[in-house]
């Protein structure tokens, strides 16, 4: 589902609201030379991540899901001196990309960028006592999403925000016959936020230069 009115609503927000640095310009590049999937959240969704660090007043962010580290650097300078973005990249290709344009846009002293599948990493994150987290964005392999989720839950800060990336993808998720496992992980996150007490949460629907799309905003309570 896409129509090039969304694309267009995107372009003006981002040309007077969320204009590239030159550092985001320059990771967009790499990741296109690169040629990684152009699938990087957009400018406005990007600087939504950054508001969201900002108003929560975030020392400690985890991202999963590094890609090209466009995400992590909007996330990345919404952090005062001193704080710090853990990222993890299960792909060291998509890794080496971003650990060059974080440098790059002058935030490689607050990020952390740790290689390899989420699910072998958290555990190492828990073992070091990374946490806890005042924000955590979820952007890796949707299946998993539920899983991750767990965690941050229990890594977070009292008052921190998880965001789960990409959970209406196709418009699947009211439907409880889906066979896409994708979707069906999404169903598991919002029936588990639907009996978490520890959380307060809603989603949103999104449509925009990625098509038509959503995201859950959790609150530890
Ligand atoms: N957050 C990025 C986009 C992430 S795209 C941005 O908006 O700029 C999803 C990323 O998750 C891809 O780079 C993919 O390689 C990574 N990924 C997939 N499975 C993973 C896993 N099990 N653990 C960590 N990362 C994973
Ligand atoms: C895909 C992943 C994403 O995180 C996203 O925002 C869009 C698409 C994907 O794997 O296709
Ligand atoms: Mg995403």
């Amino acid at each position: 589902m896409s129509d090039p009115v969304w694309t267009e609503i995107d372009r003006y927000v981002t040309d007077l609201l969320a204009p590239h640095d030159e550092g985001l310009e320059a990771a967009l590049r790499a990741s296109v030379e690169a040629g990684l999937p152009q699938i990087q959240v957009s400018p406005p969704q990007g600087k939504l991540l950054q508001l969201l660090a900002q108003v929560r007043g975030a020392k400690s962010i985890l991202e999963l899901g590094t890609l090209g580290g466009y995400s992590t650097i909007w996330l990345a300078r919404a952090l005062p001196p001193g704080g710090r973005v853990v990222t993890v990249e299960a792909d060291p290709r998509y890794a080496e990309v971003a650990r060059a344009s974080i440098e790059r846009a002058g935030v490689g002293e607050l990020v952390e960028l740790r290689v390899g599948p989420a699910l072998e990493v958290l555990p190492d994150l828990a073992a070091e006592e990374a946490g806890p987290f005042d924000l955590t964005f979820i952007d890796a392999d949707k299946v998993n999403t539920p899983e991750y989720f767990a965690w941050a839950l229990d890594h977070s800060a009292s008052g921190g925000l998880i965001i789960a990336d990409n959970v209406v993808r196709g418009g699947t998720l009211a439907n409880p016959d889906s066979d896409d496992p994708n979707a069906r992980a999404q169903r598991r996150l919002h029936e588990m936020l639907a009996t978490e007490p520890r959380v307060s949460a809603t989603t949103i629907q999104t449509v925009g230069s990625k098509g038509y799309d959503g995201f859950t905003l959790a609150m530890i309570r």
